[in-house]
């Protein structure tokens, strides 16, 4: 979509279409009789999201709700952004926004969000697969500000970006598991790696055994699609060490493997390499916006499937780490290739500062649903700074404790460790915490790390006023925040 800033009052006069935003029991700032008589007749009319389009010969209005003035935040900006963005697709080719007025808000940021919004709402990935369905037509979007200041500008380039590379992410998660595949990964990595000049490594199945990598390498080998680690490097500052290494997990299709999974449900473990996905877009916002800092991405891009090769329960394999480990259930893959990426992040790429991003747990999501992301951490004042930048952009992230008390849950007899929690009424028994603790034990201790565990978040059915049912790209815009920084 093309969006522009414009000042200029005639072209709001030309315009064929106006969005505007109505607080409630807030005259709007638009001044126009077919409004007023709206209003006037309609007196409680403002609920979030709620629209209505007025028209007369000249011009159409459309009017979105927005809520109460006080209650106003990114959210319900993204959400204006969204629902104008939805309403105006199919139905008309070019269009002009005016942004809600808040003080809450600065102006900059508002334009920010809304963009956002308009387009995450503008790309469906639904579509895609339908036979005969017209590609979106909502060509051009005119932001009108009374007066332009530079930082509004620049909020638009931004959101371009970081949109392009959410709806990136969203698309990678959504294909089906035969189109995004390990390679498939692998090739878009490739192609951020050349558009951006980031420097690329792609580990297939035979050098990671080689390299040592036999969490990794257990996972893959019950699969015959070719599975891959992949790096990407960024550097934003020759001169300093610090690095972030950016950690996802890909598993592009998860049955469990021999523990296979029930089969009902089974096939939204296509969703299980979302957090391979945002890395990605991450690395592609990045990219474009060149902050001055060092970034590094690792992805572990394998399925995990049952096969006359593959991992069994009862098998011991040894990490990259040294570590060896017990694996007592094969759908605890999760944890087995995140364990090799974050050894690979620290001592090949020498990232200091890991941030990790996994569809790991059911148990996440039986604890904090799927809106709000769990964080686990050994660095407290680095995941509030997280969680902060998260209210700031309208993601939600609940920091988790990594339980002193739960280490023994993963002790093995027989070897270093075991790949699931043992000892409580069953193994999801503080599941998300075991799984956090197995991460804890390849990462330095004078590292700061963060694992997000994103099952709950990565996806979701459910559409919102700015997002189409399926992959959500959560944890990018408070990420790039973080990073920017
Ligand atoms: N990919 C799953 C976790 C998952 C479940 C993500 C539901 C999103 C929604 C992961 O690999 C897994 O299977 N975890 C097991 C671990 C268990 C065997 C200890 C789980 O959570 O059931
Ligand atoms: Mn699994
Ligand atoms: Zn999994």
């Amino acid at each position: 979509m093309r969006i522009q800033l414009s000042t200029d009052q005639e072209s709001l006069k030309e315009a064929k279409i106006i969005a505007i935003p109505v607080f409630i029991n807030e005259s709007p700032k638009f001044e126009n009789q077919l409004i007023k008589d709206f209003l006037k007749d309609n007196p409680k009319f403002g609920a979030p999201n709620e629209i209505q389009l007025l028209f007369n010969a000249e011009q159409s209005f459309l009017l979105v709700g927005v809520g109460e003035k006080d209650k106003f935040d990114f959210e319900t900006c993204q959400n204006f952004g969204g629902t104008v963005s939805k309403y105006l697709i199919d139905r008309f080719k070019d269009a002009t926004l005016i942004p809600p007025e808040s003080d809450k808000l600065a102006s900059d940021v508002v334009v920010y969000a809304l963009v956002l919004g308009a387009e995450i709402a503008f790309h469906d990935p639904s579509t895609r697969f339908k036979t005969g369905k017209e590609p979106t037509k909502l060509g051009g979007l005119q932001i009108f500000l009374e007066k332009a200041r530079g930082e509004d500008k620049i909020a638009i380039k931004k959101a371009s970006v970081v949109s392009l590379g959410i709806n990136m992410a969203r698309l990678h998660g959504d294909l089906p598991p035969n189109e995004a595949t390990p390679a498939y990964f692998v090739e878009t990595a490739k192609k951020i790696a050349h558009d951006f000049k980031l420097k690329i490594t792609v580990i297939d199945e035979k050098m990671a055994q080689k390299k040592g990598m036999g969490a990794f390498a257990a996972v893959a080998k019950g699969s015959d699609e070719p599975s891959f680690v992949v790096a990407l490097e960024y550097t934003g500052n020759a001169r300093s060490k610090d690095k972030y290494g950016l950690i996802g997990k890909g598993l592009t299709f998860d049955s469990g493997g021999i523990s296979i999974k029930p089969s009902s449900g089974m096939h939204e473990m296509k969703y299980d390499m979302c957090g391979a996905a945002n890395v990605l877009g991450l690395m592609q916002i990045i990219g474009e916006l060149k902050p001055r800092v060092n970034v590094s991405a690792v992805l572990a891009l394998t399925e995990n499937l049952p096969s006359g090769k593959a991992l069994k329960p009862g098998d011991i394999i040894k990490s990259y780490s040294g570590k060896t480990v017990e694996t007592i259930n094969t759908d605890a893959e999760g944890r087995l290739v995140l364990m090799d990426a974050l050894t690979y992040a620290q001592k090949d790429l020498n990232a200091t500062k890991l941030i990790d991003l996994a569809t790991l747990t059911g148990a996440m999501v039986v604890a904090l649903g799927d809106k709000i992301t769990g964080v686990f951490t050994n660095n407290k004042e680095f995941s509030e700074k997280l969680v902060k930048l998260g209210e700031t952009v309208g993601e939600k992230f609940w920091q988790m404790p990594l339980g002193e008390e739960y280490k023994d849950m993963i002790k093995s007899d027989i070897a270093d460790i075991t790949n699931i929690g043992h000892g409580g009424s069953s193994p999801s028994t503080a599941g998300s915490i075991t799984a956090a603790k197995f991460i804890e034990t390849v990462v330095e201790e004078t590292t700061p790390w963060i694992h997000l565990d994103i099952a709950g978040t990565a996806w979701d059915l459910k559409p919102t006023p700015y997002s189409a049912p399926g992959a959500t790209g959560v944890g990018i815009k408070t990420l790039v925040e973080l990073i920017l920084q």
